[in-house]
């Protein structure tokens, strides 16, 4: 089992590119089921994710080959529309098959989807937008079989602002007949990005980015080249490691406006923040405590909750970190505190006291995120950790070691 490890107390200085976005690239890759042709993505990430949709497309009959960071996906071949257990387990986004195979298809036969385990990862709001557009749905054996003799436009309003869902929807209602308005939809940014990809189909859509999102339906979508977002997350997490090690960090290739409810807070933190047009630099002072809550766009975001907490187990004084997104994304304080952390979880909130000094220790990545935060806590302590269960990170930071080493930190990767 492959694990990264990693000599702590090193200053991270210099430039880092931002790569594009994995929940960008996630949606738009399954939005190319809606057409019959060739499509060119660019900037996609080489992530585990990405290769296990692409294992899922080449599946229903895509042709799919990989040309340095950009991904072609032909189309015209694909002929099914069942996605074995197995492929739909090894990640949440699998459930985004749903909607594009039933606006083109007119059914689906998927599993419940797999996904990091930071909660139980419900699919009752995706279910409940696709039987609106006038899918018949059963679910039996672990199964959820879809099928639409005609998909109608429709008014669907969300209970809570599902990423996944929203995106379902938007591709199910964009072949539909009529015009849908979905309300109370998600506001993350790579709903935008999933929009724009969509209107470059021939898609008629508006709204993305706020919590109206309205789509006149329309007879056919064309093949499209699209150059996918850059990771906010992954541009926070590089944040966040300039803050931890004390070092000056600039994130390039971003769209500094994504990120404000990141930087304001690590402002409050004691970081110095510049912002240029689609770079954001930080230089780390005296870091103290502060309290963090994470909600949907453009609140604080949930993916960067391990990594701030990591922050904010060496910052002066005592904080409150309260997950509001999901039941069970605290994992990664069981590991911190192998290092030295003082932190409490009671339900939903974490309380840290601040600590001088975090010493290395052997420790295992529970989930993406969570792994990304260990490693953030290890480039700050004394000494030497191993991170274990490397794989969990693969998923989402591309090459992570590769790009930290890049910046100065003393990190390898081991077999
Ligand atoms: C997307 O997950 C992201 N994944 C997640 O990133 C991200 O944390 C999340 O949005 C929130 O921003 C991708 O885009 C591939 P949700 P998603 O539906 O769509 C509940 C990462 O680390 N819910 O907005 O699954 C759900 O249980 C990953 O890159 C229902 O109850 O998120 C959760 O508590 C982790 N019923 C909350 O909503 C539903 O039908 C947010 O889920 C759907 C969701």
């Amino acid at each position: 089992m492959e694990k990264l490890i990693v000599t702590g107390e090193v200053q991270l200085t210099g430039n880092i590119r931002i790569s594009g976005a994995k929940n960008a690239t996630l949606p738009i890759m399954a939005a190319t089921l809606l057409c019959s042709g060739v499509s060119v993505l660019h900037d996609v990430p080489h992530l585990s994710d990405i290769k296990a949709m692409q294992d899922i497309l080449e599946l229903l009959g895509a042709k799919i080959t990989r040309d340095g960071s950009a991904v072609i996906i032909d189309t015209s071949g694909v002929s099914k529309q069942e996605i074995p257990e197995h492929l739909m387990r090894e990640m949440r986004a699998s459930v985004f098959l749903m909607g594009p195979l039933l606006g083109k298809f007119r059914k689906v036969r998927v599993s419940y989807p797999g996904g990091c385990a930071i909660g139980p990862r419900p699919i009752d709001l995706h279910i409940k937008a696709l039987e609106k557009l006038g899918a018949k749905i059963c679910e039996s054996f672990g199964y959820i079989e879809a099928e639409a003799g005609q998909l109608t436009g429709a008014e669907i309003h969300f209970d809570f602002p599902s990423v996944g869902a929203t995106e379902n929807a938007m591709m199910a209602a964009v072949l539909a007949k009529g015009t849908s308005v979905i309300r109370n939809a998600a506001r993350e940014p790579e709903i935008i990005d999933l929009q724009d990809f969509l209107n470059k189909m021939g898609a008629k859509i508006r709204g993305a980015g706020t919590d109206t999102i309205r789509i006149d339906g329309v007879q056919k979508l064309y093949p499209t080249e699209h150059i996918i977002m850059p990771d906010r997350i992954q541009a926070g997490t590089f944040l966040i490691a300039g803050a931890i090690t004390r070092g000056d960090i600039a994130v390039e290739n971003i769209q500094p406006e994504y990120l404000f409810s990141v930087t304001n807070k690590l402002e409050e933190l004691g970081a110095t923040i510049a912002t240029s047009t689609d770079s954001i630099r930080i230089k780390a002072g005296e870091l103290r405590g502060g309290d963090i809550k994470t909600l949907p766009f453009p609140g604080f975001p949930t993916d960067l909750q391990a990594p701030i907490l990591s922050l904010l187990t060496v910052a002066k004084g005592t904080s409150i970190v309260t997950e509001t997104i999901f039941e069970n994304r605290f994992k990664h304080v069981d590991e911190l505190t192998r290092m030295g952390a003082r932190i409490k979880v009671e339900g939903r909130t974490a309380i840290i006291r601040g600590v001088p000094r975090m010493t290395g220790a052997v420790v295992a990545a529970p989930d993406l995120r969570a792994g990304g935060a260990l490693v953030l806590a290890a480039l700050a302590a004394q000494g030497v950790s191993e991170i274990e269960q490397v794989y969990h990170i693969d998923r989402g930071y591309e090459q992570l070691e590769l790009k930290l080493q890049s910046l100065g930190a003393r990190i390898i990767r081991s077999k």
